[in-house]
């Protein structure tokens, strides 16, 4: 952990009642969803670090178990179901102790249910996660848990929440629930930590926001910001942005500065107009083509990303035609398709309309194939490059690590270079989700 981290380890003040507290004491911290939970995950690991627990990776190995949940992805609570059946039977044979489910689905209705269910200790929503610091015996953090406090971080990448919540309200979605309205760090509050990171050693800062790209502070929108910290940091990267807020300036910026990546994950959800106004997204496919277009002029080489929902309630023939239209125009890199799930609480999920099981899973793959064309034939044409690749992940046993082209392209080169550290090699061969490359000249 780096001198950044605002909190120093707090002695023990008091005991929770019940805890065993001979010997060391364990936790295992399992992540699920996106990575604002990745990040959320980073401050529960520090409160538990503080409160002296070593952290395992076994659940029996450990006497704390802290799931940090999500409720976004298809069969979200089904999964934690699993482990929470799981960690039952381990709590049975006396090996687990106590569990907590934090995150999302923590947030949600469902958590009084699996509550009820299930062994739990402690649900913890995603506003009131300082909690959590009470349960391991920590003094409360009620008053420093702010969207201000830094996260922990990487030897070499960090996460810096800029903003949380979100202020839509799209049909499917039950991020504005569990995680509440826009809030937005202050600007000086962002700056000033990334210039620690960087003083630090960090190399590559990750912007991260549900809609970063609505940050505003003070007279200041996310294109200011995104453009000072490109000044401070040697690497800048930023994620998940929304259609209505990317404005021209940002698309323009990314192509302009040569520290960001030229990776734009923008979700359209649905090419249909139709569509995309059931789900209270705010834009038409039209102005999502624009953007699109001035992103591709301001970086040709870049690589974008999208998120797509098939079978909304209500979707048509009609509207999925108008999706594999637009996928075509916009000749994705790669993107996330998901079928659509339910969510209690959502609107959509009352919604009448529902589109039979099979006809999903055709359109699914009818957008997949569609999506992973335009990425292999897009991808092809990086062979033969001779590309700067920064190392995310170090080697594994095959000995080859994963690497990021600035362009935002995954690729596989076969190098023991540590992680943070760049690499020169050309690129021999490309699939449709990654590229590979020969030994780095230097
Ligand atoms: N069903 C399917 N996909 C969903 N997403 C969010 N909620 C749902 C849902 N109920 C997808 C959206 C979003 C991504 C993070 O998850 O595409 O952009
Ligand atoms: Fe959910 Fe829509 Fe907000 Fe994204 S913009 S987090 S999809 S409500």
């Amino acid at each position: 952990m780096s001198s950044t981290t605002p909190m120093t380890p707090i002695p023990l003040s008091r005991k929770p009642a019940g805890q065993d507290l001979t010997g060391p004491r364990t936790a295992c911290i399992r992540t699920f969803g996106c990575q604002m939970n990745v990040h959320d995950s980073d401050r529960i690991r520090r409160m538990i670090q503080d409160a002296g627990y070593a952290e395992v990776q076994r659940y029996e190995d450990a006497d704390l178990v802290i799931l940090n949940t999500c409720y976004v992805r298809e069969n979200a609570v089904d999964r934690v179901r699993g482990h929470l059946g799981e960690l039952g039977r381990l709590r049975r044979e006396g090996r687990v102790k106590r569990v907590a489910l934090t995150g999302c689905i923590g947030a949600a209705q469902e958590s009084a249910a699996l509550k009820r269910t299930y062994d739990i200790d402690l649900v913890l929503g995603t506003h009131n996660t300082y909690e959590l610091a009470e349960f391991v015996g920590l003094p409360t953090m009620r008053e420093t848990y702010t969207p201000e406090l830094p996260g922990t971080e990487g030897e070499h990448n960090a996460f810096v929440t800029i903003m949380t919540g979100c202020n839509y309200q799209c049909s499917y979605c039950i991020v504005p629930t569990v995680r509440g309205r826009m809030i937005c760090r202050p600007m000086e509050g962002v700056i000033g930590e990334i210039e620690r990171l960087v003083a630090g050693g960090t190399e590559y800062i990750t912007l991260l926001g549900q809609t970063v790209d609505a940050w505003r502070y003070e007279g200041k929108r996310f294109c200011d910001l995104l453009e000072a910290v490109s000044q401070i940091a040697p690497r800048v990267w930023f994620t998940t942005s929304h259609p209505s807020n990317m404005e021209d300036r940002t698309l323009r910026v990314i192509g302009e500065r040569d520290t960001i990546v030229e990776r734009l994950h923008l979700p359209v959800q649905s090419g249909s107009d139709r569509m995309l106004k059931v789900m209270h997204r705010g834009y038409k496919a039209e102005r999502y083509r624009r953007k699109i277009e001035v992103f591709r002029e301001a970086a040709p080489d870049g690589t974008l990303s999208t998120d797509i929902i098939v079978g909304h309630p209500g979707e048509t023939e009609e509207d999925h035609e108008k999706t594999l239209e637009l996928v075509e125009d916009c000749a994705f890199d790669s993107a996330y398709i998901f079928k659509f799930s339910p969510r209690r609480g959502t609107e959509a999920a009352t919604m009448p309309g529902a589109v039979p099981d099979a006809i999903v899973q055709r359109r699914f793959l009818e957008v997949l194939r569609q999506i992973e064309r335009n990425a292999f034939q897009r991808n092809q044409r990086k062979v033969g490059d001779v590309e700067e690749i920064y190392i995310r992940h170090g080697s594994t046993e095959d000995g080859k690590a994963i690497g990021e082209t600035w362009s935002g392209h995954a690729v596989h080169v076969r190098t023991d270079a540590a992680p943070g550290t760049y690499v020169k090699a050309r690129i021999e061969s490309a699939g449709p989700h990654v590229l590979y490359a020969g030994e780095p000249s230097r």
